[in-house]
């Protein structure tokens, strides 16, 4: 019946599911009268309402006029009012009227949210007026659940703490310290769960120290920063029911559970303490489980927080780890210096530095590394001389070398030191930490075989071997001259042997030879490679009458190395003065007395000649002959020789050297160059050398600017 909402009718045609709206959402309130009212009610009538309001509203009836044919009981006509089917009430007769019952303006209100109305009539009606009938109108009205009596089947008030009374329904709650069970109805105490993430914190069970209450199924999480564990620390009060077992109490109806993550999950009860308990995690779950009988007194606990540690590294080999602390926690680092002379090594690498942190995982992020000792590598060679290890081993840190040279041809520069220490900067440094080797100068003017009897015999013999090492043999374009060897690269000459007709011979014509006295053994030698040739540049012989300035220098390929057959003549001081009648010496492979080219080297002593006397010589000779021009003598000249001749240098001795000897040093020094003479060895005639004391500053100047 539908009636009650003669809406829901147009609603239907536009919305379906009216229908089901209808019946399924009751109306909270409506109208209900008999039929036809407010014409009289038709006779032999059975009908039925059946009311209802929303679930957990009463429904109050109010009439608002009844008007039913009056009898005794209302024996023929009657409205009765039932819920479930139990009669509440039944109605007849009218307003103020004495027969009958009347419900009068008193509303009805159903025990429920349902009402059925019975109207009945009797197909007679004594009375001559009709009767209208009844219209009553009926609403929903709030029940007030919470001012209820208890239910009657002991399960206790509706809240068990505070009841809020809600249109058509209620809410329970409960008082501060307690917190609703899944029920919504019944209070238990607050386990005060949630989560704990400050680095300290107390927690207990639910109503500490009263004992727990039961049905608790409380959890508390712990949760700190990572990096950080968390330590707990029960209180001596601990007792949680347990089932004593011969394996010690078993945790069966009671038990507070503690959660580590990656560990199996421990159960604890009984009534010993657990005391301190660390985790060695930073989040723990606890979860404290009571049944709904037994005792347990409860627990509580302090929990505290510290960094996660790290293993204190182990100490390094010759290396240090800074800083040096007693624990290493989260976040803490450490370095690793390795001692003076150590290198930092790590996965057989070296590493510029290293730099580990203590993680959150309680692990460093790298592992150590190791200390090496460094090494300066193999010392830098020595030319022409060597290294000797004086102490440590495989030039590592602070072993010591000392440089030499080959001696005697070569010597260290005066006052340069030879020992050198594996620094920790990896090299090899002198103990004034200079980094820079020393070097090998050639020992100038000192044969290691002298002649026997030099400066006191004179005359002219075969040299012995190594007696005369700076001897050069000259062949320029098949003629034979001297030279003299005066640095690894240098050898010097007559300007003439290589300047002919004023033109400069091709330096591939001028093979220079080292190192023998026979000149057929040394012409079968591979020549010295020659890189340019130096004659001085003011020597201008056009006519063969000009020997001033006969020098020349050549610059050699490749230095030599000097031995005892090859090594250089000293060179004098700029200027220096030759003392008359000092006995020097000439040599080379030039003609012999008896005009034959010597084979072997040959030498001869000779003393310096006083200017005067060789000018007068020469001056003889221009007057003796007319037809050949005798070139002039000058002071870049000067002469040797014996005034009774038969000693003398000769052709293919040019270029040689006249040397004299120092009388402190005893080294020889080129005084002279063989340049000229008139004739050879002929009475009252001299030999005529280039007096190389003039051209020191030339020779240095040609070096420097040819290295
Ligand atoms: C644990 O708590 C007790 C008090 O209950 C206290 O005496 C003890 O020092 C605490 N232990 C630690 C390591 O904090
Ligand atoms: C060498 O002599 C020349 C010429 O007489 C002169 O110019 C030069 O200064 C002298 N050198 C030395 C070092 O005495
Ligand atoms: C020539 O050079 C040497 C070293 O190279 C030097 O000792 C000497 O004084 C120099 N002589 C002249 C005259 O420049």
């Amino acid at each position: 019946m539908d009636w009650i909402h003669p809406f829901n009718w147009l609603l239907c045609v536009s919305v379906c599911e009216c229908w089901r709206l209808a019946r399924s959402l009751p109306a909270l309130h409506g109208v209900v009268q008999s039929p036809q009212f407010p014409q009289p009610y038709p006779a032999a009538l059975s009908q039925q309402w059946d009311l209802s309001v929303p679930e957990g509203y009463q429904l109050q009836l109010s009439f608002t006029h009844l008007d039913i044919e009056p009898s005794a009981d209302c024996y023929y006509d009657s409205l009765t009012v039932l819920y479930d089917k139990k009669v509440l009430a039944g109605f007849c007769g009218q307003e103020n009227s004495a027969d009958g019952h009347h419900p009068g303006n008193r509303p009805l209100l159903s025990p429920g949210n349902r009402l059925t109305l019975v109207l009945q009539t009797d197909d007679t009606n004594p009375e001559p007026h009709q009767h209208l009938g009844f219209s009553a109108h009926y609403q929903a009205k709030d029940i007030d659940e919470c001012s209820a009596p208890d239910p009657e089947d002991s399960s206790g008030p509706l809240c068990s703490q505070i009841c809020h009374n809600t249109l058509g329904s209620y809410m329970c709650s409960c008082r501060h310290g307690y917190e609703l069970r899944p029920d919504q109805r019944t209070c238990v105490l607050s386990c005060g769960g949630g989560i704990f993430d400050e680095p300290e914190g107390t927690l207990s069970s639910p109503g500490y120290p009263d004992p727990s209450p039961h049905g608790l199924a409380c959890q508390y999480v712990i949760s700190v920063e990572p990096g950080f564990i968390v330590t707990l620390n029960f209180t001596d009060s601990f007792h949680i029911e347990h089932i004593g077992t011969q394996n010690g109490p078993s945790c069966l109806y009671h038990w507070l559970q503690v959660s580590i993550p990656d560990k199996e999950p421990q159960k604890l009860c009984g009534v010993r303490s657990p005391g301190l308990m660390p985790t060695n995690s930073y989040t723990v779950q606890l979860n404290y489980h009571t049944d709904w009988a037994g005792l347990s007194q409860g627990w509580s606990l302090h929990y505290t927080t510290q960094r996660v540690q790290c293993a204190p590294p182990s100490s390094i080999t010759n290396g240090r780890v800074t800083p040096n602390f007693p624990q290493y926690y989260y976040r803490d680092y450490i370095q690793v210096r390795c001692d003076p002379g150590y290198k930092l090594m790590m996965d057989g690498r070296e590493i510029k530095s290293y730099a580990s942190m203590c993680q959150k995982n309680g692990q460093w992020h790298l592992s150590l590394p190791e200390c090496h000792i460094i090494d300066c590598g193999e010392p830098e060679k020595l030319l022409n001389g060597g290294v000797r290890f004086i102490s440590g081993s495989q030039n590592q840190h602070l072993s010591v070398i000392q440089y030499y040279c080959n001696e005697p041809f070569y010597s260290l520069l005066g006052g340069a030191t030879v020992s050198y220490t594996c620094a920790a900067d990896r090299t090899w440094r002198d103990n004034l930490d200079t980094p820079v080797i020393p070097s090998c100068i050639p020992v100038c003017g000192q044969p290691t075989m002298s002649i026997s009897g030099f400066q006191r015999v004179m005359g002219g013999d075969k040299a012995p071997d190594k007696t005369i090492p700076w001897q050069v043999m000259l062949s320029v374009d098949g003629g034979r001259g001297g030279a003299m060897v005066i640095g690894d690269r240098w050898i010097m000459t007559a300007a003439h042997n290589l300047v002919q007709q004023d033109k400069l011979v091709l330096k591939e014509k001028v093979r220079v030879f080292v190192g023998d006295n026979d000149a057929e053994k040394l012409a079968k030698l591979t020549p010295l490679g020659v890189t340019s040739l130096h004659p001085h540049p003011e020597y201008k012989n056009t006519d063969s009458a000009n020997y001033n300035h006969d020098s020349a220098l050549i610059k050699l390929q490749q230095p030599l190395t000097f031995q005892a057959a090859i090594m250089p003549l000293c060179l004098p001081p700029e200027n220096a003065t030759y003392n008359i009648g000092q006995i020097g010496m000439v040599s080379g492979f030039g003609i012999k007395e008896d005009d034959t080219i010597a084979n072997d080297l040959r030498y001869i002593l000779l003393p310096v000649v006083k200017e005067d006397e060789c000018q007068d010589s020469v001056n003889r000779a221009k007057a003796a002959t007319s037809t050949k021009k005798i070139p002039v003598l000058t002071v870049n000249m000067f002469c040797a020789g014996v005034p009774e001749g038969g000693k003398d240098s000769c052709m293919g001795d040019s270029g040689g050297a006249y040397v004299l000897r120092d009388s402190i040093t005893k080294r020889f020094w080129a005084a002279g160059i063989v340049s000229w003479g008139v004739g050879c060895g002929q009475t009252g005639r001299y030999g005529v050398y280039t007096r190389v004391a003039k051209y020191i500053s030339w020779i240095n100047k040609t070096m420097e600017d040819n290295k």
